[in-house]
């Protein structure tokens, strides 16, 4: 199983001078990330390029060899991209894969594009382009799920439904004023995925093994030419660093949570106790045993996959807490939990957009369980507050009396007639049932960023302005 001669291409023909034998099987297995870091082989081969270019305009390198390490690694791009590049595990990673095929590809030369370079801010540049790319790609995905979510909000500005605390029936509110709640969660997701990229686009690359190099690079150039702001500042931290990573991964669970608790109402509302949402033919599943059930497991796998999303961010901050400066294998952990975040991000976020613009909403359902629960309670009780001038605490026993005794009565509060609330309070007036209507008490909630239908509309308008741009 062992084998400890050394091989033409294993990848210690890399470092091999002071090495007699090859890696066993086994070490190359554990060794390897080429099976999940060939994903950042645009990323490898744009650094390398801007390295390249780089050692020539400082005379590291000579023009020619800088001209044909850029030309070989165009065309192992293509290869890559037309299926012809063969990946090897023995060769470790996607960088030493590059390496070895630029060097048959184009001989000697391809040995000094590593002047002044390590793996160490090789990987870590290829990554944070890989994460920054990522980050775009995320940004471009939530808003158009927010561009859903508004429109669907604009639709429903004045459609009626129960808003809950404990999952009581609380006070009426408006499904638009819902929709726009998670349109608001994803618009601060979006601004923690800008703040991320913010923070994370300085370039590792010119720092080295960990300690920076004797040759005259220019980190400035290769920033420029990567799009990074500024090179780091620190070696040491550059080539260590993967805060851009816990930052990418913890925003992801917030999303990821955000994503959970709409799926988990969708779940609730599909319910047939509750009934207020019909699922689409195609965001649903059957049954195999009961005929008559729809199945909301679109929403349930969202809720479910947050638990991955979680789980990665956890599983890097364990993999980095006890590292020592500067770069340890440790770190090459740091990849696939990133890459499956992206991946579920990506499903996840499309399922919710797609459930969101087929989804149909029971009007009738939601106003009638809106209505069934007393939810106006709170409305007599301001009433006695602005008319009678009660302090607010004996307007809330007055009317958590008259709740009372409509229950007794079996009918709803706004089914009392005068004469029974007079017998809790003598000054009561038949105005007050103006403000026991559903649709006045909605109407009243306009202080800025309530459920009023009319405030709804405008923050549709105002949402589409700050979140679409139009
Ligand atoms: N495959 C490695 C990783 O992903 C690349 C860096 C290797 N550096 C080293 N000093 N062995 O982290």
């Amino acid at each position: 199983m062992s084998n400890t001669t050394k091989k033409d291409t294993d990848s210690s023909t890399i470092w091999g001078g002071r090495f007699d034998g090859g890696p066993s099987e086994i070490m190359e297995r554990i060794n390897a990330s080429i099976d999940f870091d060939k994903r950042m082989y645009a990323q490898d081969i744009a650094a390398s390029k801007a390295h390249a270019a780089m050692l020539v305009e400082q005379n590291i390198i000579s023009a020619e060899d800088g001209a044909g390490i850029s030309d070989g690694l165009d065309q192992i791009s293509s290869e890559i991209e037309a299926g012809n590049f063969e990946f090897k595990t023995e060769l470790e990673d996607i960088h030493m894969n590059v390496e070895a095929r630029l060097t048959e590809i184009i001989g000697d030369a391809a040995g000094r594009l590593h002047t002044a370079r390590s793996r160490n801010d090789q990987v870590a540049t290829d990554f944070k382009l890989w994460v920054r790319d990522e980050l775009d790609r995320l940004d471009g995905d939530l808003q158009a799920f927010q561009a859903t979510l508004i429109s669907r909000a604009e639709k429903h500005a004045a459609t009626i439904m129960p808003g809950y605390t404990h999952l009581q029936t609380a006070q009426p509110v408006t499904l638009g004023h819902h929709l726009l709640a998670y349109a608001e969660m994803i618009g601060r997701d979006r601004s923690r995925v800008a703040d991320c990229r913010t923070r994370m686009n300085e370039n590792p690359l010119g720092s080295g093994a960990l300690a920076g190099t004797s040759f005259p690079i220019d980190r400035q150039a290769t920033a420029d030419a990567l799009g990074f702001d500024a090179p780091t500042a620190n070696s040491l931290d550059a080539v260590s660093d993967r805060d851009f990573a816990l930052e990418y991964l913890s925003l992801a669970s917030i999303i990821s949570v955000h994503l959970s608790r709409l799926a988990e109402e969708i779940v609730v509302w599909a319910s047939a106790s509750f009934g207020f949402v019909n699922l689409p033919d195609s965001f649903s599943t059957g049954s195999s045993m009961l005929p008559q059930k729809r199945n909301p497991d679109a929403a349930e796998l969202v809720r479910a996959k947050s638990g991955r999303v979680i789980g990665n961010l956890n599983s890097l901050l364990i993999v980095m807490k006890g590292l020592p400066l500067a770069y340890s294998k440790d770190m090459q952990e740091d990849k696939e939990p990133v890459f499956e975040t992206a991946d579920t991000l990506a499903l996840t976020i499309a399922a919710m957009t797609g459930m969101f613009e087929e989804i149909t909403f029971n009007a009738d359902k939601m106003l009638a369980a809106a209505k069934a629960a007393n939810s106006n309670a709170i409305d007599l009780a301001d009433w006695l507050v602005r008319v009678l001038g009660k302090p607010f605490r004996e307007a809330h026993h007055i009317s958590g009396a008259m709740v009372k005794l409509a229950e007794g009565k079996g009918c709803m509060l706004e089914e009392l007639s005068l004469a029974d609330m007079q017998s809790i309070e003598p000054d009561i007036t038949a105005d007050v049932l103006v403000v026991l209507d559903i649709e006045q008490a909605l109407n009243a909630r306009s202080s800025f960023g309530g459920t009023a239908p009319a405030n709804v509309k405008d923050a549709c308008a105002q949402a589409r302005l700050k979140y679409l741009g139009k």
